[in-house]
């Protein structure tokens, strides 16, 4: 303010007066708008680190830990998908409760001072059971999903309309006060529209227009949608999105979805993201001038109950995201990416003030440049050459760039952070058996096979399609036939059995043939469809053929997947009669939708107690098909997150206290290539896998909060065949954490100590260990400074190694919860002279400290 606003006269100082409460009016106006260069609250542009956590993938008892652990790793935004299917499982009937408490999320994330990102959708996608759309949207009729179509319009519009206006009720929308800054309106239509030719065109006009007339106060986006009209947003998710530009020149940047991993199908491996990569991915993004980054999932979760899409989505969801699918932070992905954070913190005023000024560097290498109106300067300087580190020169400095990185230089002079080298610890997380489900009382209920009950099943000629029948109030459809032989039939005097053939839209199949399990077909996410063939052992008159179609989680993608059929819609052959084939698909069917033990509700605590049980030895008699479980468990002491292993087990679902865990199934993955893992190159899923030849999942989350003392009623359905008396409870913990670092720089192997120009880090490199709360450092498994080599696990001692190394580590963490050591010859003497050393540590933490030997 200048020498003009100084007051000579009374009036004049009246005028600055009114000048100042103007200023400060306009100021503290709540408001979110946009311009090219980012969202800017209340007048300020902001550089935004965004993360995915979806409310009913965790308890309301996990939200504020979560939350605030996002807080911490520093993320500004919560980002979630609103679930339609969870709040309106009937027309009109809603449910805003427990899990599914969004306004309580809500008013979580605001407490702790973030803010957040509505995904309305209403089709969300999100691996989520039918893409977030409740299945009686299906069969309203006229409908059409997704489309210029009337029926569904007037449903998505009363949905939206009815959370927007609950936000509104709670004044949720930051300028009322609340923490929404973004909404969003459908999901990833780009591709459909495409597809649906100028009725998606219209649909994506409408759906932009009805969301921007609701008058939220924020802007909306839609992701993954080229054409999204003004003032919407489009915004871009992917593994990288550097390449992106909004469609307009006055939009900012914003990605949406930053995939911080990869969701998990039934069958396959896991898929791992390397932190260097992802945040290598955010960093070329900023570079280019992007504003807002959301981690998709920065928490995963878990898909309880019967709510995974897919089909063939795993109950975890883990994603590889920074805080695990148990609320436990995964490192180094976390700890890495929250110093990343904070440099680009360092960095926003400029950042979000210029745009970048790109200079090449060399093949590989560029600067991405910004510069602020008061002469401010921060850049990132990038090496894309994925094989080796670049050395360059910047500003009369010299900097060594790592393969596939890129520096960040908040005063475009020293370097406070790269995305490739990580100083963060590793942690290795440990499913831990507990002794107390050991010696469990169980008991059994054997399933009826093919029992129809009295005015609930009906009958039909011909197959009928499953979810028609079920609407999806259970997984199991039952398909029930007759099939007369004649006693003259040539196999049964020592011909060769008949055949049978089916034919099956999906997902699993179970064929019982006169009461007797006679085999088993499933789908896979990309095959939906199932053949079944084997001999029918069938006998001379009367055989009752009885087929349990289970779904696996309703599709959640795909043009006008509305339609897709799921179940045994034929043909349904016996081959090798003396007629030749007889068809069966034509004949008459009974169908009884879900299972005997579900309509008694056995898996809840009123009812598990009425039915009659089988007991002890009893159940002696494993591998059973179709039986049910119970026992009843004590919980076990402490806080750490606790899981079934479900390894003894097939396929099925599970409860505990009445509340669905989710379906579980052993099934394994393929003995692929679990080995290949390059950080320094363009992600692709099948790089950094885990868990080959392995089940996919073995383990299934059991909240803390979902437990009392003691008594717990845990009950199982198992379709197939296990041995329940081997389930165990394990608690989840982190018991080894790695340290890995260099003394000057971690990564870089070719510095040169002579050159005077050379700037880095500035402070001199430390060892940061620490177990969770509640745990200590109980042993130090490996030490070696000097030129250890192998990763966290397998660490072994170079040609160089300081012989005291074990000692010091012992001596400053030993008993603590977290200690630090500083990573030079200062610390631990020169066991090689001039050659540039590390430190790598592996240390075991454990609940109770232990003495060492
Ligand atoms: C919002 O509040 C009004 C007035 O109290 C109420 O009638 C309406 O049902 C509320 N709407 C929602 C969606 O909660
Ligand atoms: C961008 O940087 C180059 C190299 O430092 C410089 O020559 C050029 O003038 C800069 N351009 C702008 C627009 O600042
Ligand atoms: C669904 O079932 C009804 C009868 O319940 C039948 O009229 C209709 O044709 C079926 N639709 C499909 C797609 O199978």
């Amino acid at each position: 303010m200048g020498k003009a606003f100084l007051p000579s006269t009374l009036l004049s100082f009246f005028f600055f007066l009114w000048f100042l409460l103007l200023v400060f009016l306009t100021e503290i106006e709540c408001t979110v708008k946009y311009d090219a260069k980012s969202i800017v609250i209340n007048g300020q542009r902001r550089i935004l680190i965004s993360g995915s956590i979806h409310y009913p993938r965790s308890t309301p008892e996990m939200w504020e830990g979560l939350i605030q652990k996002a807080k911490d790793g520093g993320v500004d935004v919560i980002q979630t998908y609103v679930f339609w299917n969870g709040h309106e499982p009937s027309p009109g009937n809603y449910n805003f409760q427990g899990r599914y408490d969004l306004v309580r999320f809500l008013k979580t994330v605001h407490k702790a001072g973030l803010y957040a990102h509505l995904r309305i959708g209403p089709y969300i996608c999100a691996e989520w059971n039918y893409g977030g759309f409740p299945v009686w949207l299906k069969y309203v009729p006229g409908i059409s999903f997704r489309t210029d179509n009337q029926p569904f319009k007037s449903a998505m519009q009363g949905f939206t309309q009815k959370i927007v206006q609950m936000m509104k009720n709670e004044s949720l929308y930051e300028p009322q006060g609340g923490p929404i800054i973004l909404s969003q309106i459908e999901n990833e239509y780009g591709p459909e529209s495409k597809a649906f030719g100028s009725a998606g065109h219209n649909y994506m006009d409408w759906a932009a227009k009805m969301a921007v007339g609701m008058q939220t106060g924020v802007p909306w986006v839609m992701c993954k949608e080229e054409d999204a009209p003004d003032p919407v947003i489009n915004t871009c998710n992917g593994v990288y999105c550097d390449a992106f530009t909004p469609n307009q020149p006055y939009k900012p940047k914003m990605w949406t979805e930053a995939w911080s991993g990869w969701f998990t199908e039934f069958g396959t491996t896991i898929k791992n993201r390397p932190v260097e990569d992802l945040a290598f991915s955010v960093a070329r993004f900023i570079q280019k001038g992007g504003s807002f980054v959301n981690y998709y999932m920065y928490h995963g979760g878990t898909n309880f109950g019967r709510t995974a899409g897919g089909p063939f989505i795993t109950t975890s969801y883990d994603y590889n995201a920074p805080i695990d699918e148990y609320g436990l932070v995964r490192e180094p992905k976390y700890g890495h990416l929250k110093e990343f954070h904070k440099a680009i913190k360092l960095c926003e005023d400029i950042l979000v003030s210029a745009d970048p000024n790109v200079t090449s560097l060399g093949r590989y290498a560029e600067a991405h440049v910004f510069k602020s109106k008061n002469g401010d300067c921060a850049a990132f300087l990038s090496n894309f050459n994925s094989k080796s580190f670049v050395r360059v020169l910047f500003n009369n400095m010299h900097y060594n760039l790592p393969p596939w990185s890129a520096s960040i230089l908040p005063d475009c002079r020293n370097v406070v952070f790269n995305t490739a080298k990580v100083g963060v610890q590793t942690s290795q997380m440990q499913m831990e058996e507990l002794s107390n489900l050991k010696s469990l009382y169980w008991e059994r209920y054997d399933e009826e096979i093919g029992s129809l009950s009295e005015g609930n099943s009906i009958t039909a000629v011909g197959l009928l399609e499953q979810i028609n029948v079920t609407r999806d109030i259970s997984d199991y459809l039952w398909y029930i036939t007759s099939v007369d032989l004649s006693p003259s039939e040539n196999f049964l005097h020592g011909g060769k059995s008949p055949i049978l053939t089916v034919q099956s839209a999906g997902h699993a199949l179970h064929v019982f043939i006169n009461g007797q399990l006679s085999g088993s077909s499933y789908g896979n996410r990309k095959i939906k469809r199932i053949s079944y063939s084997a001999n029918a052992n069938l006998r001379a008159g009367s055989n009752r053929i009885a087929f349990l179609s289970v779904a696996v989680g309703l599709p959640n993608s795909g043009t006008h997947y509305e339609s897709w059929n799921t179940g045994v819609l034929g043909p349904v052959m016996l081959h090798g009669l003396n007629e030749g084939t007889r068809d069966l698909s034509w004949q008459k069917w009974s169908y009884q939708v879900g299972l005997k033990g579900e309509s008694m509700n056995l898996n809840s605590l009123e009812s598990a107690s009425h039915a009659e049980w089988m007991k002890g030895s009893l159940i002696a008699q494993s591998e059973q098909p179709l039986s049910w479980y119970k026992a009843y468990f004590d919980a076990p002491t402490g806080d750490e997150p606790l899981a079934l292993d479900m390894g003894s087990m097939g396929k099925g679902q599970v409860w505990v206290n009445g509340k669905s865990i989710g379906r579980y199934w052993t099934i394994s993955a393929p003995n692929g290539d679990c080995n290949e893992c390059t950080y320094a190159e363009t992600y692709r899923t099948w790089k950094c896998q885990s868990g080959c030849g392995q089940p996919t999942q073995r383990w299934y989350h059991v909240p803390r909060s979902w437990l009392q003392p003691t008594r717990n009623l845990l009950v199982v359905f198992e379709e197939v065949g296990g041995d329940a008396m081997k389930i165990s409870l394990v608690k989840r913990s982190t018991t080894i954490i790695c340290g890995h670092m260099s003394e000057f720089h971690p990564l870089v192997e070719n510095w040169d100590i002579d050159s005077e120009n050379e700037v880095e880090n500035l402070h001199r490199p430390e060892m940061h260990l620490h177990c969770d709360v509640g745990q200590t450092i109980s042993a130090i498994k490996f030490a070696s400074f000097g030129k250890p080599l192998g990763t966290c696990g397998n660490f072994v001692q170079g040609s160089c190694h300081s012989t005291n190394s074990q000692t010091i580590l012992e001596k400053s963490c030993i008993g603590k919860q977290e200690c630090v050591v500083s990573v030079s010859v200062d610390t631990f003497g020169d066991p090689c002279p001039n050659l540039l050393k590390r430190a790598a540590v592996e240390a075991v933490c454990s609940t109770f400290a232990q003495l060492t030997p």
